[in-house]
């Protein structure tokens, strides 16, 4: 009989997550059925989303939701052999017993010298959910100036590096003058600090007068309405996320961006990255070629131990990390 650990959402949030949110909880797996296999966790992702889905996607007493990459150690199904590994929807779980349907099997041939955490990153869903933000939503072209906020995180990180890998400018924001300074080392051409910038009107005309044709939004609320200000003629907006919003209480109201993209006639579009779930294999292969050429770094913020699962999630929401943020189990 395996024991395995698990969060539990105790109470939805409200506003700011709080410790008593949250319950760690042990229970007894069953033994693998026929076409089962027992799954070990071995890195888990925390991310942004959870906060927002955690509203319509759970009720209280539910396990947390979330991706993990996880060891077969049982195996009642030969598409899943034992010592593999896997990335699965298993949420927040330290085992786990499930029929193999929605895992994915860790990309063959992944390099012996890559870190299987980079599944749950820049080769995972934040490094598609930038691809695709920038080729299917923004339709980025060469020489484009590309505005990323959020830009030192999991998914923006990303972002600015393929922005510069298609002949691009970047201009990048950021929370903390660490982040603006691994900004620089990650190749972007204008990062600032939005925190201590005295008008961010000032710091996004100053990084690019001209103005930008593509902006990926990753933050929403206020930065948002002034960046809109700033974009070209026929600028093109991929809203990606809005995590200035995620712990409000009450919705954050106007200003209302409409004339101005009446005006400039811009084109904004949100979307959700498993949508071109049919292009990720693909899109995988790509991402881990420029990884291996050099040209993509990956930086990840781990944490250690599953009994941080909360700690490292409430970190998220208040820029701790700098690049994706992973429990290491
Ligand atoms: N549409 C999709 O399919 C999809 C997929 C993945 C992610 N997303 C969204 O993409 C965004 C980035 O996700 P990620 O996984 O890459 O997270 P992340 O950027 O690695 O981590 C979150 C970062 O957000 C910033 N932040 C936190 N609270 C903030 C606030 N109140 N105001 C402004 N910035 C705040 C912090 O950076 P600073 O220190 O720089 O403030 C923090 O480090 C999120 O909005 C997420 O929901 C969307």
């Amino acid at each position: 009989m395996v024991q395995a650990k698990t969060w539990i959402l105790t109470k939805h949030f409200d506003g700011f997550p709080k410790d008593s949110d949250f319950q760690l909880k042990v229970e007894e797996l069953p033994a693998p059925k026929d076409g089962e296999v027992l799954l070990e966790a071995v890195f888990l992702s925390v991310d942004p989303y959870m906060r927002p889905f955690s509203r319509f996607r759970m009720k209280e007493g539910d396990v947390m939701i979330g991706s993990q990459v996880a060891k077969v150690v049982q195996s009642n199904n030969p598409a899943f052999p034992v010592g593999s590994h896997v990335v699965g929807r298993c949420g927040w779980r330290s085992h786990t017993v499930c029929d193999g349907k929605d895992l994915i099997p860790i990309m063959p041939d992944w390099p012996q010298d890559v870190s299987l955490s980079l599944a749950l990153g820049g080769i995972g869903m934040p490094g598609l959910t930038a691809l695709s933000g920038i080729e299917e939503v923004l339709g980025l072209q060469e020489g484009e100036t590309l505005l990323v906020n959020s830009a030192a995180g999991a998914v923006g990180s990303m972002v600015g590096q393929i922005a510069k890998i298609k002949g691009c400018k970047v201009v990048g924001s950021a929370g903390s003058d660490a982040k603006v300074a691994f900004l620089k080392e990650l190749g972007f051409d204008e990062a600032f600090n939005y925190k201590t910038v005295g008008s961010l009107e000032e710091a996004l005309k100053k990084a690019s007068p001209e103005g930008y044709d593509c902006f990926f939004e990753n933050v929403g609320g206020p930065f948002s309405s002034v960046a809109i200000q700033q974009m070209k003629t026929f600028g093109r907006i991929a809203v990606c996320g809005a995590i200035s919003t995620y712990n409000d209480t009450t919705p954050q109201t106007g200003p209302y961006p409409h004339l101005t993209m009446i005006l400039k006639q811009l084109k904004m579009e949100g979307f959700l990255q498993g949508r071109w779930e049919h292009k990720q294999p693909e899109s995988l292969k790509r991402l881990m070629g420029w990884l291996k050429e050099g040209k993509l770094q990956c930086r990840e913020h781990i944490t250690r131990g599953f009994e941080q699962m909360p700690a490292a999630f409430m970190g998220i929401l208040q820029g701790e990390n700098v690049g994706k943020a992973v429990v290491a189990v």
